[in-house]
């Protein structure tokens, strides 16, 4: 079955013909935990740990990878990046939190945003972390403030936006000139001779992420340039030195059978390349390169479950198949438009005979998850796997609907283990007061 591929890379078919993923029967998973539920093959999230260090390390050795917790973050993932010598991207005092609270080595943590609040600053500065990523001139003079108040000096990088373009979806291209991310380019001279006037503040390097999925390298290598441009012009004017070059995230994750994404290894050649090229040219040292990569970490590694309620047809139009999530779980399609593929995981050898829209249970017509799929014929209480979820699913669910947040199983060697419990009721009434 050619969908598989989308999956993690143990998912299998055994021989009642139901999906095993980590060694574990994602039909008997459905029955135990309940649905919707979300899985997480740890051999693939290890793995993709380890292909990022090697490949990047092998081509460019001063390398450090950072998972970006934005695509999905909880105490036991924080736990599997910690214990694979990863650091960690953060864009908010909550996911600080969450590192803080499993343990995270805050040297090993980086704090993005576009609008860090004094109290995130204060906390960033108080925990100790690796590095703020200082995103516009108002953070740089109020982290100044901050810094010397508290008396201690942060690291920080300078996030400035190149103002290129990386042919994704346009709600995640974050590095054109029209971004509310980073400073522009046309002010980056400013920004940088201003942080460098700032006793109480350490630049340490420049940073830059243009979007998300993005599966051609040039775009990569245009920024690295203009980037490499810039640090040198600086370094002339204003004796700058580019200790670090944080490049961002972005890899792109294969989500259609017939479209495979860049290995980690032609990014990290193109990457790897582009630095230890320019910075001969123009007579840089090398820097300390970051990747922060996040979907392509934990994206192929998850899959949700789902069980299948109402099927509805219209005469010449469509057949719905109902299942218990949708958009409070995964609102990538209504947001983004995004096709993601699924399989019966109870009939992984019948024939693909039927074709179906899967609908979401929330109220919104646009809460389609996939619209015109080939499946089996598909019944109530059939159990549906959704490939390719692990990441910026969880992270962007809600309670719409008061919906209960699902649960979450890592999966190892035939072993199921709950991360997360499913929400209850009282959950959602946790925080009222009357
Ligand atoms: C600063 C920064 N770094 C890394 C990432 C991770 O991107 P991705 O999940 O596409 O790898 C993001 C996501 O938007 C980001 O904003």
């Amino acid at each position: 079955m050619s969908r598989l591929v989308l999956f993690p890379s143990t998912a299998e078919v055994d021989n009642k013909g139901h999906l095993l993923i980590g060694g574990c029967d994602t039909v008997e998973l459905a029955a135990e935990f309940g649905t919707p539920l979300y899985i997480f093959d740890e051999f693939s999230l290890r793995s993709r740990c380890t292909e990022f260090k090697q490949e990047f390390t092998q081509r460019y050795a001063d390398t450090a990878v950072f998972y970006s917790a934005k695509a999905f973050i909880n105490k036991a993932l924080a736990q599997i990046i910690k214990e694979e010598g990863l650091g960690l991207e953060v864009v908010s005092g909550g996911e600080l939190s969450i590192a803080h609270s499993a343990g995270f080595p805050m040297q090993k943590v980086y704090f993005h945003g576009n609008n860090k609040s004094a109290e995130e600053l204060r906390l960033a500065l108080e925990w100790g972390v690796g590095r703020i990523v200082v995103d516009n001139f108002q953070e740089l003079n109020l982290l100044d403030e901050l810094a010397r108040e508290r008396g201690n000096k942060p690291d920080v990088l300078l996030r400035l936006s190149p103002g290129v373009d990386p042919h994704t979806h346009r709600y995640i291209i974050t590095g054109n000139l029209d971004s509310k991310f980073g400073v522009p380019m046309v002010h980056g001279e400013k920004a940088l001779a201003t942080t460098l006037s700032m006793p109480e503040i350490n630049l340490r390097g420049l940073h830059f992420h243009i979007g998300s999925q993005i599966a051609e390298l040039e775009p990569y290598q245009q920024a690295i340039e203009i980037f490499l441009n810039f640090a040198a012009e600086m370094k002339q004017k204003h004796g700058f030195e580019m200790e670090e070059l944080d490049v961002g995230g972005g890899f792109a994750v294969q989500y259609d059978v017939d479209t495979p994404a860049p290995p980690i290894s032609a990014y990290a050649q193109a990457m790897a390349s582009s630095v230890i090229n320019g910075c001969q040219k123009l007579g840089l040292a090398q820097p300390r390169l970051i990747i922060e990569p996040g979907r392509s970490v934990v994206g192929q590694a998850g899959v949700v479950l789902y069980t299948v309620g109402v099927v509805k047809d219209i005469p010449s139009v469509r057949r719905y198949v109902s299942v218990d999530g949708g958009m409070a779980d995964n609102i990538r399609p209504a947001l983004y438009g995004a096709r993601h593929e699924a399989v019966l995981a109870s009939k992984m050898a019948e024939k693909e005979t039927e074709k179906v829209t899967i609908a979401g249970k929330f109220c919104e017509s646009g809460d389609t998850l996939i619209e015109n799929i080939m499946l089996p014929p598909v019944a109530a209480g059939d159990v549906l796997a959704v490939a390719d979820c692990g990441a910026y699913c969880l992270s962007l669910a809600s309670n719409y609907n008061a919906s209960l947040k699902p649960a979450i199983v890592l999966v190892k060697e035939g072993k199921a283990r709950l991360i997360r419990r499913r929400e209850t009721f009282d959950d959602l009434t946790r925080c009222d007061l009357v």
